[in-house]
């Protein structure tokens, strides 16, 4: 049995279409089905001038895709524009005194800021000239912001955006050492950052994580020479961190300079670098996505105005975290792109108490609400009847970042969107910049538990091992594929084409000399099941990836992060699945000899895994066992360790090098 077929054997059957309601496809900004045909593959690519229209150019592009360097495609060339302008300058006309973000702190008794888009270009313009003069960025520089969920987080990453300057944020919940390798990696000279945030109730000390990161990176020989730290409240220090001389500068203080003083944004080439995202893959090192300006930007604006179905007069919130791609794509540049009123909540979903998201809903009056399957089974878990006592109104909504069991999705849709929001399921990934397979709102018709069909302009494809097509319909698994490139998809990784092209085309691509489009499918790294409809549904990752609570972990980076404590010989990793956050890593160990097993060792690891990566790693259990069980060339078989995890048979052990071993773990993993 190949692995995706195993994914299949435990994922849920197809489920009956749900119908949307009357009302939303009459103010749905889409709802004519020629878009398919607009933007099938006979109008490849040209057809995706449609994308590029929603935004204004200082200079129209000339080329729609240019192939020559393939499979690095390059969008819209000869265009320039600025997404600075594009998100903020543009609305001014019409909407300078609407609310372009809504932040909302996490403790309640703090009011709720609304940032109209006058005063997001006041503060992006101030930001923005403070990195020019008192940083010396640049065009084409790299910058690290490490920023919790506050507005100075978007507004850093406009004011990079209006310069040219490249930003990679890095989520504030990672490591210092996680961050401090993606300053490296990025070859960032200046850090961004907060002295503190709260998360469940409690004050975070953020700005000594900041300190760990610039330690991290210098160990590595990257140095920063500046570390800008915003503060949660202006004029106050909120952390204990020392402020290091030279080093160290309180934004708050820097910007009285800058007070109402403006900066042009600049004229960017369309296929220069709006950003870094980093992701896990297959290896230890995360992948540094590069995210186009013109490509990515009239990508995610698409989605946001047809899939999302926003317009300008909606308070939209979307319940990620910006550190991560959904929150860039769908927080931040998306929505403002298409002059939404975009809501930041600082916090978890359910602090102080399980209704906290509906009052939220209910006090901004949020009528489009994104987020994903793990915070729907927590939402519901703690609070299944929290939705009803309050007085909100969704017509539409999201789920992202992981399958949806249909069960869960009947929750979402009867008691979260109370039988008449329209759901869309969307899948996509950090790579692909925006969403690549769901159903649009006002035509397709939704489907429990299957993300939708290709989007218009997005060709799927389902292949087995030896590049066969399978045939919607036929019930069998394969690896979801994209036929043709889309401009919101990642240009390359940073700094390391060929791993590049390896992951994500090594498997299909016909000709690695062609430089037509068609000789290079796209490989996501999903096995799927496509039905007859053309609805897809994901059974999860066919490589070292672990998908928790829509996050992925590559298990090397865990396995080598509980090699940092001393004691640990070797380390393996393998998903559990977990009724909150769909899945979870537990950790297998060996000790080196002379050394013990004891239930603080097992913390200690657990501890080293969080340290070096952060508490979203943090392992469910770490066992420590006698030995792994190893083939006869020594490669330990993981495959055994997650059935003896799930309680599952672990089949035919006999041709391991060491087959006692695997009884003796699965007696102490199952006693205990
Ligand atoms: C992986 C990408 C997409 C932004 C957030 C995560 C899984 C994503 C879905 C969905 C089932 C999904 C896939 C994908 N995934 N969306 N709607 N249904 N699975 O981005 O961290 O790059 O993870 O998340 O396995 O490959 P990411």
């Amino acid at each position: 049995m190949s692995s995706q077929e195993r994914h299949y054997e435990s994922h849920w059957q197809e489920e009956e279409y749900y119908y949307q309601n009357p009302e939303f496809i009459g103010q749905a900004n889409i709802t004519d089905p020629g878009i398919f045909d607009r933007m099938s593959l006979d109008n490849f690519p040209e057809c995706y001038k449609e994308f590029a229209d929603l935004l204004d150019w200082d200079q129209y592009w000339h080329t729609t895709l240019d192939t020559s360097d393939a499979p690095c495609w390059k969008w819209f060339v000869g265009g320039r524009l600025n997404a600075c302008y594009n998100c903020v300058d543009r609305h001014l006309d019409s909407y300078k005194n609407k609310t372009a973000i809504h932040f909302v702190p996490e403790l309640e008794e703090e009011p709720v800021q609304n940032i109209t888009y006058q005063e997001l270009y006041r503060r992006v313009n101030e930001t923005a000239i403070m990195l020019r003069d008192f940083c010396g960025l640049k065009a084409g520089d790299r910058v690290t912001l490490y920023l919790p969920m506050t507005p100075e987080l978007p507004i850093t990453m406009l004011a990079c955006a209006r310069l040219g300057i490249i930003h990679c944020q890095v989520f504030a919940g990672f490591s210092g050492k996680a961050c401090g390798d993606r300053i490296w990696d990025s070859e960032s000279e200046v850090l961004i950052t907060m002295d503190a945030y709260y998360r469940s109730g409690k004050l975070l000390n953020h700005k000594a994580n900041a300190d760990e990161a610039v330690k991290a990176a210098e160990e590595q020989g990257q140095k920063v020479n500046k570390v800008l730290v915003w503060r949660r409240y202006p004029g106050t220090y909120s952390s204990s961190a020392p402020v290091v001389e030279g080093r160290d500068y309180f934004v708050d203080q820097l910007l009285e300079k800058y007070k109402r003083q403006e900066i042009a944004p600049a004229s960017m080439p369309a296929e220069d670098i709006l950003f870094l995202m980093y992701t896990s893959g297959s290896t230890g090192k995360p992948k540094g996505c590069q995210h186009s300006i013109g490509g990515y930007l009239s990508y995610v604006a698409w989605m946001s105005k047809y899939v999302q179905d926003i317009h300008p007069e909606d308070v939209y919130w979307c319940m990620a975290d910006i550190g991560w791609i959904t929150g860039h794509s769908f927080i931040v540049y998306g929505p403002l792109a298409v002059a939404a009123s975009t809501v930041v909540y600082e916090g978890v979903p359910t602090y102080p108490d399980a209704g906290r998201c509906w009052r939220i809903a209910e006090e901004l009056d949020v009528d489009i609400f994104h987020t994903s399957p793990t915070a729907i089974r927590a939402l519901r878990k703690v609070g299944g009847d929290e939705p009803a006592k309050y007085n909100y109104s969704f017509k539409h909504m999201t789920t992202v970042g992981e399958p949806i069991e249909p069960e869960v999705w009947r929750w979402y849709y009867e008691v979260v969107g109370k039988g008449k929001a329209v759901i869309v399921d969307t899948w996509w990934q950090t790579e692909t910049g925006g969403f690549l397979c769901s159903t649009l709102p006002g035509i397709q018709p939704m489907k429990p538990g299957s993300a939708g069909t290709g989007l218009p302009g997005i060709h799927p494809v389902i292949l087995d091992d030896e590049g066969n097509e399978i045939q919607p319909g036929e019930g069998k698994a394969g690896n979801l594929c994209i036929k043709n490139p889309w401009p919101g998809a990642f240009q390359t990784i940073w700094k390391n084409k060929e791993r590049y092209i390896d992951s994500y085309y090594g498997k299909y691509c016909r000709d690695k000399n062609s430089t037509d489009w068609r000789d290079w499918p796209y490989m996501a790294g999903d096995a799927a099941v496509m039905s007859a409809d053309g609805y897809v549904r994901i059974l999860g990752r066919i490589d070292d990836v672990i998908n928790v609570s829509g996050h992925r972990l590559g298990t090397k980076e865990i396995e080598s992060a509980a090699l940092a404590a001393e004691e640990v010989a070797e380390a393996a990793v393998v998903a559990v699945t977990d009724e909150i956050k769909g899945a979870v890593p537990e950790l297998y160990v060996s000790l080196k000899p002379d050394y013990d097993p004891s239930d603080d060792l097992a913390k200690k690891v657990s501890d080293a895994v969080a340290d070096v990566l952060g508490k979203i790693a943090k392992p469910s259990n770490v066992y420590i066992v006698p030995d792994m069980p190893k083939t006869r060339s020594g490669k330990i078989m993981r495959r055994v360790l997650a059935s003896i995890s799930s309680n599952k048979d672990v089949g035919d052990v006999s041709t391991l090098a060491n087959p006692q071993v695997v009884e003796e773990i699965r007696r102490q993993v199952q006693s205990g």
